[in-house]
């Protein structure tokens, strides 16, 4: 649902997490928003991104323009939300926060952006989930800020246009492929975010020890940066979980060695692949002898949703180069079959992945 928030108020459930228990993710998600960037000082890496989000937000400000239509593509937890929230903060704008799946009806548009005042931001989540015919009437929204109305129905019905406050659209989206053209061109910009290399997550993991005040040495910050799949979400919650190991078995600092066991105990490897990660590459080399394999197949042998595959582990996967994309389906790279203690067979790809830049 959609909410005036200022830039530090409650955060909505992000849609596109995995499924755990509400209660942990009431907590996890208020643990995440204190530990969300306000500034874009304090939002670390993606450097080109946040260069030209400068440029564009100091024009804006200057001349009192709104700014322009953004979008951010991108997995899960790599920063989209926060990014939506710093903008609106260095405009010094209020944010409506809504997703793509929540905006249900033309008319639940048509109040959202009523609700918006002059220059104010709009974030929709998960854009490439609004149905047809709301988005196509976001388009004379987001071109002439007009939106066109229809009271009554039937001969008596009457046409109405009701002229907007200028204000900025912020999408935000998993599945880039899924957006249509004709919004895609509506957007002044838009950009693809990257996994983060290991010197911004080790940042990061620093930034949020230090927020909450928990004593991080230099092996145990590097430790849980490299085991986080290049993913800041990630990063802030395994540090939650070092953080318990640390204060209950060792003298609450986190070295290495306290962070390398915890995360072990977690079943999150040394490569950041988690047990859904390790379960589909045992799928596509131990079932499917390698692939190529289709999406579908994978799913069924996982009992896992498509998307879900699509949109969180076979990005990372691709990433780190132990799967690589054919035109009939997927297939097991050889470092892919080496990862979980495997032999690669001859056919086994070498794999194109940049897990060296990464980590
Ligand atoms: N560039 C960054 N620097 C520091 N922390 C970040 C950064 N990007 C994301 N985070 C942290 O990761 C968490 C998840 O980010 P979020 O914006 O919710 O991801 P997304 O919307 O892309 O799924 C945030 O709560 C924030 O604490
Ligand atoms: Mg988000």
């Amino acid at each position: 649902m959609a909410r005036k928030v200022h830039v530090d108020g409650p955060e909505p459930a992000p849609a596109d997490e995995r499924p755990i228990a509400p209660v942990e993710q009431a907590s996890e998600r208020a643990w995440q928003a204190q530990l969300r960037p306000r500034t874009f000082d304090d939002y670390i890496g993606q450097r080109e991104l946040i260069d030209n989000l400068r440029v564009s937000v100091r024009a804006a400000r200057e001349r009192g323009w709104p700014l322009d239509h953004f979008l951010f593509a991108g997995p899960p937890g790599l920063g989209k939300t926060t990014l939506a929230n710093v903008i609106a903060n260095e405009l010094g704008v209020n944010l409506v926060v809504t997703s793509g799946p929540a905006i249900d009806h033309k008319g639940m548009l048509a109040s959202l952006l009523t609700s918006l005042g002059e220059r104010d931001a709009l974030f929709i989540d998960e854009i490439h989930r609004l149905s047809p015919v709301v988005e196509e009437n976001l388009y004379p929204a987001m071109e002439d800020f007009r939106f066109d109305l229809f009271i009554g129905d039937g001969p008596h019905a009457k046409a109405m246009t009701i002229q907007l406050p200028r204000f900025t659209l912020l999408g935000a989206t998993t599945r880039m492929g899924l957006l249509s053209a004709p919004l895609l061109d509506r957007f002044g910009f838009h950009w693809q975010l990257r996994y983060y290399d290991l010197a911004d997550m080790t940042a990061i993991v620093r930034r949020s020890a230090r927020l909450i005040a928990v004593p991080v040495d230099d092996g145990g910050a590097v430790e849980i940066a490299r085991r986080a799949r290049g993913t800041p979400r990630i990063a802030n919650r395994l540090l939650r979980r070092v953080r318990d190991f640390a204060t209950v078995e060792g003298d609450g600092t986190i070295t290495a060695g306290v962070a390398a066991g915890a995360l072990d105990r977690l079943a999150v490897d040394h490569a950041g692949l988690d047990t859904l990660d390790r379960g589909y590459l045992t799928v596509v080399c131990e079932r499917f002898d390698g692939g190529p394999v289709g999406i579908e197949a994978i799913a069924a042998s996982l009992s896992e949703e498509r998307g879900t595959l699509e949109e969180v582990v076979e990005p990372f996967l691709l990433q780190v180069g132990f799967i690589a994309r054919t035109p009939r389906g997927r297939v097991a790279t050889a470092a892919g079959y080496t990862h979980i203690g495997l032999t690669a067979p001859a056919k086994a790809p070498t794999g194109g992945g940049t897990q060296g830049r990464l980590f």
